[in-house]
This record gives structure tokens, sequence and C-alpha cells, in this order.
């Protein structure tokens, strides 16, 4: 992980939160019980900055939260961003910030359990942001690697969890479904990939 006085000078020479984005981050920490699931500002900006960079005009995001990385991957060019969240008490706060960032019909927003939802979108991804329940996250690959195009991309959030992917714990779901997850992409010969130890970890696959 990088020292927090790194991360504050990373932070302080790059640009600004957006303002909607700022009182998104600030009403999730007030509002929320586990505000750090937020990706927050330099994840936001970091996945704002590769859609904008990879065009892709169909994303699948898994794991809404609040919706601070559906604006940004919305915001990043993509023409239709579908973002799936299992919880409904957030469906007021994420369509409230849809709407401040002026992207409500750029959004799909779908509540409910992905594992249901991803089978029912008949789309072609250009990219999938995993970042829902971590014991799934090798499920979700699995049942979204057919819908991503080739040259697509797969992400995957906290693939570093803490640094407790050194220490195998067997009692952690959390753990061990992030450990699998990575085991999987390093030996799928379907795909490259680059473990970024950026913020939480995030596994990048491109699909060959
Ligand atoms: C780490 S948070 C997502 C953070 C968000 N992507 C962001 O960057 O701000 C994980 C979210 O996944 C949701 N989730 C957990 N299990 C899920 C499931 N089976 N289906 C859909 N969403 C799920 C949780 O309710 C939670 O809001």
């Amino acid at each position: 992980m990088i020292p927090e006085e790194i991360e504050r000078y990373c932070e302080a020479h790059s640009s600004q939160e957006l303002s909607f984005l700022a009182s998104l981050n600030r009403e999730t920490h007030l509002t929320q019980v586990y505000p750090r699931m937020i990706s927050g500002p330099m994840q936001g900006t970091l996945l704002r900055f590769i859609c904008r960079m990879i065009k892709p005009e169909k994303v699948l995001e898994i794991g809404t939260f609040t919706g601070y990385s559906a604006i940004n991957l919305a915001l990043g060019s993509a023409k239709m961003v579908h973002t799936i969240e299992i919880n409904p008490e957030l469906e007021n706060i994420i369509r409230r910030y849809l709407k401040e960032a002026g992207i409500e019909n750029h959004v799909t927003l779908h509540i409910g359990e992905a594992m249901k939802i991803i089978p029912t979108l008949n789309e072609c991804w250009d990219l999938v942001f995993i970042d829902a329940d971590k014991p799934n996250y090798l499920n979700y690959y699995n049942l979204v690697f057919p819908m991503v195009r080739q040259g697509g991309w797969i992400l995957a959030d906290n693939a570093l969890w803490d640094g407790k992917v050194l220490t195998a714990d067997t009692s952690d779901k959390d753990t061990l479904g992030i450990i699998e997850y990575n085991e999987f992409v390093q030996k799928d010969p379907r795909v490259e990939n680059l473990l970024l130890p950026f913020r939480d970890g995030l596994m990048i696959a491109r699909k060959i």
C-alpha cells in the first residue's frame, strides 16, 4: 500500500473532485454504514480516464453502492452504463446523483441480485467493472466473459483486499474469493492481465 502522505501528495497534484461527486462523497460518509466502500476521487478519476481512453460503448458495473463509480464510468464517454445494486435502500441516493450529474439517461440502474440480472442483459460489453460481493467475483467473471467482446476489458476492484491476499486466511470468505479470482485470471490463457497496485488493487484483464 502507498504511504498515506504519498497518497495525500498524489491527491494534491490531481484535478479537484467534481462538485457533485464531492457532494456524493460527503453524503455517503454522512449516511452510510460502510462509507469506505465508495471509490473516492482517485479511483473515480482513474475509471473516468480509462473510459475516456478506450471509449467503451457498453459498460457493465456490478456493485453500484451510492453511484460514485457509475457516474465516473458514464462521464468517461461510455454510451450506456448498466449498473447493478442489490440494496434497494440505495436507489434514491443513486438516482438523485445521476440526475445531478446530468447522466440519468446515460445509466441504467438495476436493483437486484447481480447473478440473476446479468444473464437477462443481452449486451456485448466493452468494459465490465466488478465491485460487489467478493466470494462471487469469479462467478461474475465466468458469467460475463462470453458477453465481453474480443479486446474488451474486465476490471476488478479490491484485488489486494487490504493486503490480506498474502495471509490466505481460509476462514475469511471474502479473502478467499479475491485470491481465487486473482489466481484464475492469472492462469486464464484467454486474457492478458495486470494487477495494478493502485489503492486497494485493481485487476485489469483484457480479453484476447
Ligand atoms: C464496494 S461497494 C461498490 C462501490 C461502488 N462501485 C463505488 O465504487 O463507489 C459493493 C456494492 O455491491 C453491492 N452488492 C453486494 N452483493 C451484491 C449482489 N449479489 N448483487 C448486486 N450488488 C451487490 C453492495 O450492496 C454494495 O453496495
